[in-house]
């Protein structure tokens, strides 16, 4: 764990190629273990790892949508999971100290990893396109959601102050741009009616929501204008 404060850098970078990575920095001063340095295998991400932790863990479980087994409903600051920095939100235990614990009941699967040894072996699944990341502009931590959620609640989990007044995305008071840090691109978004994207293919899907007023976000409408206008162009010529 960091403590104190650090320079912050905060890169997605992510070719849809082999290796590709995301660096995190960020303030350190966060209470998010992974807002402080990260490092995310975004595209070569293997399907299941394992870990060795010290107990306490630092995670909260939480039973799975099909009522078997556990997935990682929260990474505590203090805890040697944070320490180790693979394990993220939504990730599904899969063994504990070698005994397959995915099927079990939510108190069956509680009760290996309480009897498990003090140093114990855990692995642990992750599912592609299950998890996003999400990064506020002026947000030092990472929020992670479901793809589908509403980004609304998800900003206000970040705290990042957004002025809303119909709440119907009639009104355009609320708009921001997603980039896809694994794609590069950009899309307008309503934070009152928006939701996270599906069917990406990483298993740790990143996006940035931009503030209207920055640079990455006025270059995004400069663009979208002037395709416009080559459109409209197009039309007055046939
Ligand atoms: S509050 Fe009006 S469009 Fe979102």
């Amino acid at each position: 764990m960091h403590t104190g404060t650090c320079a912050r850098k905060m890169t997605w970078t992510c070719t849809n190629g082999i290796g590709s990575v995301v660096t995190i920095f960020a303030s350190c001063t966060s209470a998010s273990p992974h807002s402080a340095g990260t490092k995310i295998r975004l595209c070569e991400e293997p399907a299941n790892y394992d870990v060795t932790l010290q107990k306490p863990l630092g995670l909260a479980f939480v039973e799975r949508d099909d009522g078997a087994g556990l997935e990682v409903g929260e990474i505590l600051p203090a805890g040697s999971a944070a320490a180790d920095g693979k394990i993220f939100p939504l990730d599904l235990l899969l063994e504990v100290h070698g005994r397959d614990v995915s099927f079990l009941s939510f108190d069956d699967a509680m009760a290996a990893l309480i009897d498990a040894p003090e140093n114990c072996r855990l692995r642990f699944g992750r599912v592609r396109g299950r998890m996003a990341a999400l990064r506020f502009s002026d947000r030092d931590s990472l929020v992670f959601a479901r793809p589908g959620e509403a980004l609304m609640p998800i900003a206000r989990r970040a705290r990042f102050d957004v002025d809303y007044q119909c709440y119907e995305g009639s009104c355009g008071v609320c708009d921001m741009v997603l980039r896809d840090g694994e794609s590069g691109e950009y899309k307008a978004v309503r934070m009152c009616k928006s939701r996270i994207p599906k069917g990406l293919s990483s298993s740790l899907m990143p996006f940035d929501v931009l503030r209207p007023e920055s640079e990455e976000a006025q270059e995004f409408y400069a663009a979208m204008a002037a395709k416009l206008r080559a459109s409209r162009a197009k039309r007055q010529t046939l």
